[in-house]
């Protein structure tokens, strides 16, 4: 299978009660370790890279977004499973339209700055040029609380208005809504976020398009089951799967003497030595663990 439009993924997700993983990547090493689960479990994906953090004024290195694009191009196409490619969450309007030049076959404005008026102009227009070329849009109604680990602070977020989520999706034609029912983003740890379930249903009975849960990282997992059942088609995880490589990197450089090994082994040849492979394969299990959860496991077969 190669790259195929995520709503046929998310379609295809609801007819069978399963919800498909958007497993966010910011490197080769952690797409590879997505598509790798994927290949294993015959699981359809979602893969993509965050768009506000390639795009982020602070970064001291500048980025090409043909370079992001052009890896998960040939990731997707080369695929044995469905595979989506989403450049996600960017406020930059521009850059998101160049997301859609380069590649990406979805693309999600960060509305978090937006009124709700200005949240329809921006998403009519992105629909408008993404739909020309085949490609789609994800867009939110609501607001996730966003964790900061460094502070340990919490932003504050604001539950979907169902109304609200109708009329949005109907004015602007969007392919998928991301909603706010009580999941956190960047939530870590053991504290875990519980999911209002009333909201989700009504959420599901009145919105036209397939739901999206982001903030996967910390959403209670029997709570993350029901809202599959009533109707998410995809889940957002991020931050979990880079705790996952921070910590396959730290427990390999604990366990080893780095110093005295050939630098050719640690970093190229992809043998047992090969702390990138360590890591690659740590994501791996993550998102396979991640797969069983959202009940995507040998779906990949099923889908014509
Ligand atoms: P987490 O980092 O909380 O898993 O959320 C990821 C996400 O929602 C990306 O859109």
């Amino acid at each position: 299978m190669a790259l195929v439009p995520m709503s046929r993924l998310l379609t295809h997700a609801r007819q069978h009660a399963y919800a498909v993983g958007y497993f966010e990547s910011w490197n080769m090493e952690s797409m590879l370790g997505v598509i790798d689960a994927a290949e294993q479990m015959e699981s359809p994906v979602i893969i993509g890279f965050n768009g506000g953090f390639i795009g982020h004024e602070d970064r001291i290195v500048t980025e090409n977004i043909y370079y992001y694009a052009g890896l998960g191009r040939a990731v997707a196409s080369h695929a044995n499973v469905p595979v989506a490619f989403i450049f996600n969450e960017a406020d930059n309007v521009p850059l998101l339209v160049k997301a859609l030049k380069a590649g990406f076959n979805v693309i999600m404005h960060d509305h978090e700055s937006c009124t709700f008026e200005e949240s329809i102009e921006v998403n009519k227009y992105l629909v408008g040029i993404a739909h020309a070329q085949d490609a789609e849009v994800e867009a939110e109604i609501g607001l996730l609380p966003a964790v900061d680990m460094a502070t340990n602070t919490m932003t504050a977020g604001e539950n979907t208005d169902p109304d609200e989520a109708e009329d949005f999706v109907r004015q602007t034609d969007v392919d998928a809504l991301a909603i706010a029912v009580g999941n956190v983003h960047m939530l870590e740890g053991q504290k875990k976020s519980s999911l209002y379930m009333d909201l989700v249903e009504t959420l599901s009975k009145k919105v036209s398009v397939p739901l999206v849960l982001h903030g996967g990282t910390g959403v209670d997992e029997h709570d993350l089951k029901e809202a599959i059942k009533l109707g998410i088609a995809k889940v957002n995880v991020g931050t979990i799967l880079r705790r996952t490589f921070i910590d396959a990197l730290k427990g390999y450089y604990l366990s080893r003497e780095v110093d005295t090994l050939d630098p050719n082994d640690v970093t190229s040849k992809g043998g047992e030595m090969d702390m990138l492979v360590f890591a690659r394969r740590a994501i791996t299990g993550e998102v396979i663990r991640m797969m069983n959860l959202f009940g995507s496991i040998k779906k990949a077969s099923l889908f014509t």
